[in-house]
């Protein structure tokens, strides 16, 4: 199979589309041809090796950390799938990814792909949606009423975020850059903030939850939009210094797991229309090195990169 591949940590230009031997199909697992494949930016900083310590891959790898696809082959105890049927994946980063013709999941990696969603969708909302719903459900514990900010609410976490933070019932603004503000204003937000034009500290409104998805800056700037006894939900971005005692509020990462049901919940929302996936640009699997590079870049805005492998 084609397969976009690195074989030492480094820039855009160590990945190669090389052909590679076909995954062998797991006895309890499926062979999936993919069909578009997310480009995130932890995909970047794992291929610069900026994560080794908490993702120790396996050389030469292959990038991706989900995508959609249909099941070409079942295992004799894959039972739970057939040839045909359409889904959704996700792959560790310590896995060999999605940025290839195949890849072979099991059962708890793989969740049917809504009928009405396409398989850029799919790819565009997968991990970017777990994140979401971690942050804003599992650890925000967003509920009716709650005022919220998302920051970057134009990006692949962030749009989704807002999405679900509406739909949850809370009061949502966001901030993004201003060419995004309609982008973000059409997810939903009740208030968008320009970052390069206002000040997000500036407005009189008091935060439930601030959802980070920046750090630096943006994070330490935070704390005082918090009302007393809020929540700081983080996910890593650039690096945060924790000031919640300070603050009297509470600082909570987002740890991302890959349990099912959660990608099940997102895609469910997704199914019934009340989240839309937000695909950004599109490459070949060809031209995985320059959406690497876009994404890199900071360049890149309003949902997932994507490649489109077949
Ligand atoms: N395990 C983990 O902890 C984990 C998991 C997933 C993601 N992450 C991290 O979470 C971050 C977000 O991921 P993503 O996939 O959503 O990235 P993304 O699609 O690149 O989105 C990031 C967004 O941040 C916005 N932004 C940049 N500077 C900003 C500022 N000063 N104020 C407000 N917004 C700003 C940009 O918005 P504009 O386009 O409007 O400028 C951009 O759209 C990344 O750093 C990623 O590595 C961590």
């Amino acid at each position: 199979m084609k397969a976009v591949q690195y074989a030492r940590y480094g820039g855009p230009e160590v990945l190669a589309l090389v052909d590679v031997a076909d995954p062998p199909l797991p006895d309890d697992g499926v062979l999936i041809a993919v069909h578009a494949a997310g480009v995130a930016p932890g995909d970047c900083k794992v291929r610069q090796g900026e994560l080794q310590h908490m993702f120790p891959v396996k050389l030469p790898k292959i990038p991706g950390r989900d995508g959609a696809g249909i099941v070409v082959a079942a295992g004799a105890a894959a039972g739970y799938a057939r040839p045909g049927d359409r889904v959704c994946f996700i792959a560790q980063h310590v896995e060999q990814g999605g940025a290839a013709e195949l890849i072979a999941r099991r059962r708890r990696e793989i969740a049917a792909l809504p009928a009405t969603l396409s398989f850029l969708e799919g790819a565009a909302l997968a991990h970017a949606g777990v994140c979401a719903w971690i942050g804003i459900v599992e650890t925000g514990a967003v509920e009716p009423g709650m005022k919220v900010l998302v920051h970057g609410g134009g990006g692949a976490i962030g749009s989704l975020a807002v999405q679900i933070a509406k739909h949850r019932g809370a009061e949502v603004a966001a901030t993004t850059r201003s060419s995004n503000a309609d982008y973000v204003a059409g997810l939903g937000a009740d208030r968008v903030i320009a970052y390069d034009r206002d000040d997000f500290t500036a407005h009189p409104d008091r935060y439930d939850v601030v959802f980070d998805l920046v750090g630096g800056d943006a994070h330490r700037r935070s704390y005082r939009v918090l009302k007393p006894g809020g929540t700081m939900v983080y996910l890593i971005a650039a690096p945060i210094e924790d000031l919640s005692a300070e603050f009297g509020v509470s600082v909570k990462r987002a740890v991302i797991h890959d349990r099912i049901e959660t990608l099940e919940a997102v895609l469910a929302l997704a199914a019934k229309g009340i989240l839309r996936p937000q695909v950004g640009k599109v490459f070949p699997l060809a031209d995985a090195a320059d959406a690497h590079r876009l994404v890199e870049s900071g360049a890149h805005t309003r949902g997932r990169v994507v490649l489109q492998v077949r």
